[in-house]
């Protein structure tokens, strides 16, 4: 007989949350931190990455494409580089699992690489679009068709990459506001000759470009006055070697800063948190809305800004935020739709489009677990309106669950909810927090949360 085992998890009305959680590695850079230590040619050594399971994906994909990578007795990790131009060609597919970053980013490497590679990744990766990135590696001369080399079907995974022989640089302007589309295109850049430039016209995460200059790479960047950014990369430089320091994923603390904002009497410290100005426009908006928030002990380490943060709970108004703030919070909008329906008043969010293509289709999956938890919501195009309750949210009623569709984010914001609504929120399944916070529920609980799970 199959076992058919409970992966339930419930968050219960909780008392004041208070200490001092710790918050995992950022996402991005830990798996940054392992491609470009693959790209490089000696040992990088990483230092407090994410242990989870989308990094552990992007690891052993770049152990097929020929790294070699041993964590040490303290926990650090080393990684011995092949070099630009040197991957080996892997001998079975590559299988990203939930990663979006994981699988956009690896086929950035191989696309200008000349061998061929079968990427695959599990059901909600599968069902996200692939276009946005090999439409302009295509421009570089790599192709793209299914296992079974039909070049029609080349919009989802599973997908084999045809790798350059001869890569082309180009002059690409995005036309998706998408780090992972950028930093696709800057990886492949590094085995083209010629010197290739992207076009971001709204800024998103930067974490590529500074990683590389650590690794000494000439990449530059011109600004102009609109927040537009133009990248220059030049192929085949060496990548060196370096020490990476992992600060802890803003993302990720965003669920404890959302969970003492709205649950009585909070008091908590989140340290060493990861400030890049690209991803912080969650905290600018909570402090909007009234979030007592004070930011402490800024300091500079391993090319990045990190600091301490102090949240404490507040009484929060609702907020209007326009598209432009999106790409500096873009993995924020479920837990600050959460926080918005314990505000007063309405709160309305605009350019929200992108979410609808995450590991869910995050704007349905937020409105359909708020309105299942009796919050008054809608969206119209790709805007999003809340009706806030000033602290008075229902809850889940019966056997009801927040489907979470192998999204690692709806579920952690959902059961952020339930640790301060009347009635009790329950979600259908807790191992997908895995692929970004797999301590998500035990550090909830070491502040006091209630939370059960199945
Ligand atoms: C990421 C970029 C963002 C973000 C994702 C991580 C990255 O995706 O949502 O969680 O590491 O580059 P897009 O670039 O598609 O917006």
């Amino acid at each position: 007989m199959v076992e058919n085992k409970q992966t339930y998890a419930t968050s219960y009305r909780s008392h004041a949350l208070k200490g001092t959680p710790i918050i995992p590695g950022d996402k991005s850079i830990s798996q940054r931190s392992l491609i470009l230590g693959l790209l490089s040619t000696g040992k990088t050594c990483i230092k407090h990455i994410l242990d989870s399971e989308d990094v552990q994906h992007t690891l052993s994909a770049t152990v097929k494409l020929g790294a070699e990578v041993v964590q040490q007795k303290n926990g650090d990790y080393i990684v011995q580089g092949r070099g630009v131009g040197l991957l080996k060609k892997p001998q079975e597919p590559l299988y990203l699992g939930n990663s979006g970053t994981g699988v956009r980013l690896i086929k950035g490497v191989v696309a200008s690489h000349p061998f061929d590679t079968i990427l695959t990744g599990d059901a909600s990766l599968s069902k996200r679009p692939m276009n946005r990135v090999t439409q302009p590696l295509s421009l570089m001369g790599a192709e793209f068709c299914s296992v079974n080399n039909d070049k029609e079907q080349s919009s989802y995974l599973p997908l084999k990459v045809i790798g350059a022989r001869r890569p082309i640089p180009i002059e690409y302007q995005l036309n998706v506001p998408s780090a992972q589309v950028k930093s696709a295109l800057i990886l492949a850049a590094l085995n083209t000759p010629g010197t290739s430039e992207i076009i971001e016209p709204l800024a998103t995460r930067d974490h590529t470009e500074r990683m590389l200059k650590s690794f000494q790479v000439n990449i530059q960047e011109e600004f102009t006055a609109k927040g537009a950014k133009r990248i220059r990369i030049k192929g085949h430089q060496e990548l060196q070697p370096c020490t990476i320091v992992v600060p802890a994923d803003p993302s990720s603390a965003a669920f404890f800063i959302g969970a003492a904002l709205i649950v009585p009497e909070s008091d908590i410290l989140l340290e060493n948190i990861l400030m890049n100005p690209t991803r912080i426009g969650f905290l600018k908006a909570l402090r909007k809305m009234g979030g007592n928030i004070t930011i402490s002990n800024r300091r500079t380490q391993a090319g990045e800004e990190i600091a301490d943060i102090n949240v404490t709970y507040s009484r929060l108004k609702g907020i209007h935020l326009n598209a432009d703030i999106a790409p500096s919070m873009i993995d924020e909008y479920p837990i600050l739709a959460v926080v918005s329906a314990f505000a007063q008043g309405e709160s309305y969010f605009e350019g929200l489009g992108e979410l609808r293509v995450k590991e869910s289709d995050r704007l349905s999956a937020i409105v359909e677990g708020l309105k299942k938890c009796g919050v008054e919501c809608h969206t119209q195009d790709d805007n999003l309106r809340i009706m806030g309750t000033d602290g008075n949210v229902k809850g889940m009623m019966g056997q009801e669950k927040i489907v979470t569709q192998l999204d690692h984010r709806i579920a952690m914001s959902f059961l952020i909810m339930g640790l301060a609504t009347h009635k009790p929120v329950s979600i259908d399944d807790h191992t997908v927090m895995r692929s970004s916070f797999p301590n998500f529920m035990k550090e909830i609980v070491k502040l006091g949360g209630h939370i059960e799970s199945a």
